[in-house]
């Protein structure tokens, strides 16, 4: 008997640490892809709705109310990717590129953390010393190989660790020649050619091709915001009533949604890889979408729809790196040093999963967050798999647009958002049941 009762209590106690360890945020269980279950209470109802993913291949068939019925095709596990064809017809893709090119597009800033600010004031042709204290201070820092001269590839090396660039010997003799560096006009730099040549310079031409040079920065497009709301364009609420019926969101929160990002990436343009929410990097700060917009906050993006409004371009393609990767840790791909996949110039076909639409109108929609099934099912921890970008377009102009389904963590759930304004006063704010 005694036995028994041990052996129950043992059972009882393996499956109490299974569902702890299956609810163990991300960072502590990086090695399980995990459904919804078993933290997920299905009896219980959530803030937040998310599909199964099911498996990759999966076909399910969704209604678009008015609009009808499509195919929604899973296309990734971790996180939840799946494929919409057909979501937009022609002429809408027509409408939105047409209304963002009427408003003005305008260069787009590149967000998600990946690099460190811009400097308010560019350094403009300085010339001298860095300090010994900074990365390229001290001969050492560009000797890689320790034989008392700086070659071309070791220059090129040195742009690439402390600069994230990736440039070609060209690259460099183009710098030689447009700095001036006469030491360096025999592509090399000595020991002693180091104490007087213009390293200060070099570094702040590194610095500028990567937040400058098309090729080079993190982001390179145009965009601009078409609304939606009471002044909207009747095309814009269809999509926004549609969207509501793609993610099975309550309409206070569909409604609360940003505005259309539209995006035109010209030759060169691309946007290495960043999460759409900010919530790893700012902690202790509100999220943007419930507090007004001069006060410093975190965009809480908890679900991604992008929509291709042409296919009429080559390369441009929309590249995950870590989809359903086994293992993941986030920390270990920051050390870009070694093998940097956040740039898709250099590593869009090392995704593990890459988008390419075979027909405007196609969209994707994707969960950048967990939900915190503990609470109520509000907004949970990123998804370090979301992690995507657009890779370089090589040629013709991409066009996409962006809606971003904001939502709150629990202890703020009762703040609304701030997006909803823009129904007030409005007779003709969408309806929930009204599709
Ligand atoms: C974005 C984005 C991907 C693409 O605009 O945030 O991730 O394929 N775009 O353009
Ligand atoms: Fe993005």
């Amino acid at each position: 008997m005694d036995c028994v009762i041990k052996r129950l209590v043992f059972l009882v106690l393996c499956f109490v640490l299974f569902q702890v360890r299956r609810c163990l945020p991300d960072s502590l269980t990086v090695n399980a892809i995990h459904d919804d279950g078993p933290c997920m209470d299905h009896t219980k109802s959530y803030a937040l709705e998310r599909y199964n993913p099911v498996k990759i291949g999966y076909v399910r068939t969704i209604d678009l109310g008015s609009f009808g019925q499509r195919r929604m095709i899973t296309r990734a596990l971790k996180p939840p990717i799946f494929e919409i064809p057909d979501f937009l017809t022609e002429d809408e893709c027509d409408f939105i590129m047409k209304q963002a090119v009427k408003q003005g597009l305008k260069s787009s800033i590149a967000k998600g953390g990946l690099s460190p600010k811009l400097m308010p004031i560019l350094p403009e042709n300085v010339t001298g010393k860095l300090p010994p204290n900074e990365i390229g201070g001290r001969f050492e820092d560009w000797d890689q190989n320790n034989d008392d001269v700086i070659d071309i590839l070791e220059m090129m090396k040195f742009a690439k660790n402390k600069h994230l660039l990736f440039l070609s010997k060209d690259d460099i003799l183009e710098m030689i020649e447009k700095l001036n560096i006469s030491a360096a006009k025999d592509e090399h730099i000595t020991k002693m050619e180091f104490e007087d040549a213009n390293i200060l310079g070099i570094d702040s031409y590194f610095y500028k091709l990567h937040r400058l040079h098309p090729k080079h920065k993190d982001r390179y497009s145009e965009q601009t915001w078409v609304k939606f709301g009471r002044t909207a364009n009747k095309t814009m609420t269809r999509i926004l009533k549609r969207v509501m019926k793609l993610t099975n969101l309550s309409s206070y929160l569909v409604y609360g949604c940003e505005e259309m990002q539209v995006v035109r990436y010209q030759p060169f343009g691309h946007y290495h890889a960043h999460f759409d929410s900010e919530t790893h990097t700012r902690q202790n700060v509100p999220c943007c979408h419930q507090v007004h917009p001069d006060q410093r906050c975190k965009i809480c993006r908890y679900i991604t729809v992008l929509y291709y409004l042409n296919d009429n371009y080559k390369g441009g393609e929309t590249a995950f790196p870590v989809a359903d990767n086994i293992t993941l840790d986030l920390e270990s791909i920051q050390n870009r040093e070694e093998r940097d996949i956040f740039n898709l110039n250099e590593f869009c076909h090392a995704a593990n999963f890459i988008v390419k639409a075979k027909k405007r109108g196609t969209a994707i929609m994707w969960y950048n967050h967990d939900i915190d099934y503990w609470n109520g099912g509000w907004l949970g921890d990123l998804d370090g798999h979301s992690l995507h970008g657009g890779c370089m377009v090589t040629e013709g102009e991409k066009w996409i647009a962006n809606s971003w389904l904001p939502a709150p963590y629990y202890y703020n759930s009762d703040l609304r958002s701030m997006f909803l304004n823009r129904f007030e006063g409005s007779a003709t704010a969408p309806m929930e049941n009204e599709d």
